[in-house]
């Protein structure tokens, strides 16, 4: 059976609105419920958090149960629709498992989606058409709302603003890094500044705790001594494929295809071996911010990410300047990512 695919091999052909037709848990989410979230007893917020998300899928069950479609009902018949959730707290303490619990424990209609894919769908599509399409979901799971840059949260507010006119609920989680977690509270100001009186129809439910990730081996013979063409031959995907590509040949495709279709990517893989990986310099903002989204999606895709560079720490992937400049939440979230997922090795 063939377990390895080529950049010119995948299918970028699907059209745009698949994205949203298909989207559900990501790969990476899939297994997480309730059950499986366990609360740290240091932090009471995190039982607080998981039985309050509980209670809203009950209270959103009840809610679509109640309400009539039909238009002259709803007059008589008035139902109280549950608040939206803004899901605060510092990056790894189980933000996305409880939005993907959500998804999981709640049987009707549903949409997982990050906030950097519903910007670039807006940016294809209109902000119109894009609640249109989304508000046929009771819930919209809306993944690392962003605010520090104020253009893009924005649209989100007016997204939001949009989507507030319809039956769906959003619930959303924040996208703190460890390095800001000072700005923590600034974070919440911004957004509530931000949120104008849209806020009184959000719940806010911080979550304190500290990062529950941890380091897991994924590759099962030693890679000390291996080149990476070695470690791609012996590596066996478990479902997917396995693509082998020289970095200058990624980030030229990563401009011809909209950042939408990076999805195709990442959940066609098992595996990504990337040649010859070098830092971005600061002319190339552009190209790291496409390389930061594919790296999103190869997280929620699950995939193992392996590289040969002459950087020795990851974290000198970026020029300073992109790592401090507008994007530092992109490229921080991203290097941390790389963290957890990639495998450096020598090039030859
Ligand atoms: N309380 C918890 N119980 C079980 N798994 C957890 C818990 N908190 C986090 N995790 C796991 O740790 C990882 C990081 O959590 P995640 O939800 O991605 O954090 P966040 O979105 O807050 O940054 C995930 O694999 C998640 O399943
Ligand atoms: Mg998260």
């Amino acid at each position: 059976m063939k377990n390895a695919i080529s950049l010119n091999e995948l299918d970028f052909s699907s059209p745009i609105e698949t994205i949203i037709n298909q989207n559900t848990i990501p790969p990476k989410f899939k297994g997480c419920s309730f059950d499986n979230y366990i609360p740290n007893k240091d932090y009471p917020s995190q039982k607080q958090a998981k039985e309050r998300l509980i209670e809203l899928v009950q209270q959103i069950e009840t809610f679509k149960r109640k309400t009539p479609k039909n238009k002259l009902l709803r007059k008589l018949i008035k139902t109280s629709k549950p608040p939206h959730i803004y899901l605060d707290g510092v990056f790894g303490v189980g933000k996305t498992h409880l939005l993907a619990s959500i998804g999981n424990a709640y049987r009707g209609k549903k949409l997982f989606i990050s906030f950097s894919e519903l910007m670039y769908l807006i940016a294809y599509y209109t902000l119109l058409d894009v609640v249109d399409m989304l508000s046929q979901y009771d819930i919209v799971l809306l993944d690392e709302f962003e605010v520090d840059d104020p253009g893009d949260a924005m649209m989100g507010i007016n997204f939001i603003r949009e989507i507030n006119k319809t039956d769906t609920v959003v619930i959303a989680t924040s996208n703190t890094l460890p390095s800001q977690l000072g700005a923590r509270k600034l974070d919440m100001l911004t957004f509530k500044a931000r949120m104008g009186s849209l806020i009184n129809s959000f719940e806010t439910i911080i979550i304190d705790g500290e990062d529950y990730r941890f380091k897991q081996p994924s590759l099962n013979f030693s890679i000390s001594n291996s080149n990476l063409k070695e470690i791609f031959g012996k590596y066996q995907p478990k479902e997917k494929l396995k693509l082998y590509v020289n970095f200058e040949e990624l980030i030229e495709k990563l401009k011809e295809i909209h950042p939408t279709r990076y999805r195709n990517i990442a959940y066609s893989l098992d595996a990504l071996f990337i040649e010859n990986l070098r830092p971005f310099n600061d002319m190339e903002l552009m190209d790291a911010l496409r390389f930061t989204y594919l790296i999103d999606m190869l997280y929620y895709g699950d995939v193992n990410i392996f590289a040969s560079s002459n950087i020795d720490n990851i974290w000198n992937l970026f020029h300073q300047d992109l790592k401090e400049g507008k994007f530092k939440t992109k490229i921080g979230r991203c290097l941390s990512r790389l963290e957890e997922k990639c495998v450096l090795v020598k090039p030859d």
